[in-house]
């Protein structure tokens, strides 16, 4: 796992798109897993703004989402594929029929789950998948005590997540309690891992989650038994962390003497 701290969230964005846009370069139809929130936002305005002006291509790119509220409509402003089509999707070359996010008003949610775990296998699995942190823990929407071994299925979200998601909503009773969501085995399936966190009030959790024991209870620390994660903060949410002065050294001496492997060295 590498960890970076970056000194703004801004830096944190940039460094993400850096990974992102290497990953393309390298693999044009990559297959992306994608997260929805506050925290990747600086990441997908800065990919609109490489496509856009240095014409960074996404017309090959497969995409799948974390996770979606159960029983809101794609057009609901704040569903998660409203979401995605208003920061990303819009503004880049994909094609609209890559793209993947749960669709929340299903009837049959098991089976609609096994599908969504069969399609990202059929295009051969998730080449790189980004991910924020929920303040309890969560990696998507998985929950305090979800298995580590779970797979894409309905989950209950906390009070703790329902009240931190009411800030998108006019009115807190209309946040969904339930979401679909990838599993964490869905996720520590897929072949590396940018996972992201911004300001002070992700730092103990970020702490816990890289530097505490593995635990269900905080499904961010499964992480730790993938073999290739980058962590990137910003100072805030970096703070709690007991290595930061290693953390921050390493990615000096990388800059320094290996750029290029930067991201790439686990
Ligand atoms: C979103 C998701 C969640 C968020 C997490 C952090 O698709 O899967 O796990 O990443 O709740 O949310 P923000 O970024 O809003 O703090």
């Amino acid at each position: 796992m590498e960890i970076i701290i970056a000194e703004t969230t801004e830096e944190m964005s940039r460094l993400a798109a850096d990974i992102v846009e290497r990953q393309l370069l390298r693999k044009p139809n990559s297959v992306l897993g994608l997260a929805t929130g506050s925290t990747p936002m600086g990441l997908y305005k800065e990919l609109v703004r490489r496509h856009q002006q240095q014409g960074l291509d996404f017309s090959k790119v497969i995409s799948f989402n974390l996770d979606e509220y159960l029983d809101l409509s794609p057009t609901h402003p704040q569903s998660y594929r409203y979401f995605m089509d208003q920061q990303l999707f819009n503004h880049v070359n994909i094609d609209p029929r890559n793209t993947h996010v749960p669709y929340g008003h299903v009837a049959e949610v098991e089976e609609y789950c096994a599908w969504y775990e069969e399609e990202i296998k059929r295009v051969g699995g998730i080449d790189l998948q980004v991910l924020g942190i929920g303040a309890d823990g969560h990696i998507a929407f998985n929950e305090p005590g979800s298995s580590l071994g779970s797979r894409t299925r309905l989950k209950t979200l906390t009070q703790q997540t329902i009240e931190d998601n009411s800030r998108f909503f006019d009115d807190p009773d209309q946040v969904p309690r339930f979401a679909i969501t990838m599993g964490v085995g869905t996720i520590l399936e897929t072949r590396e891992i940018l996972l992201l966190a911004n300001g002070a009030k992700k730092a103990d959790v970020v702490a816990q989650a890289l530097e505490g024991p593995i635990t269900a209870q905080i499904t961010a620390s499964a992480l730790q038994m993938h073999r290739h994660v980058t962590v990137i903060v910003d100072s805030a949410a970096g703070s709690k962390l007991k290595r930061a002065d290693y953390y921050r050294w390493v990615h000096q001496e990388k800059k320094r003497l290996i750029p290029r492997l930067i991201g790439r060295v686990t």
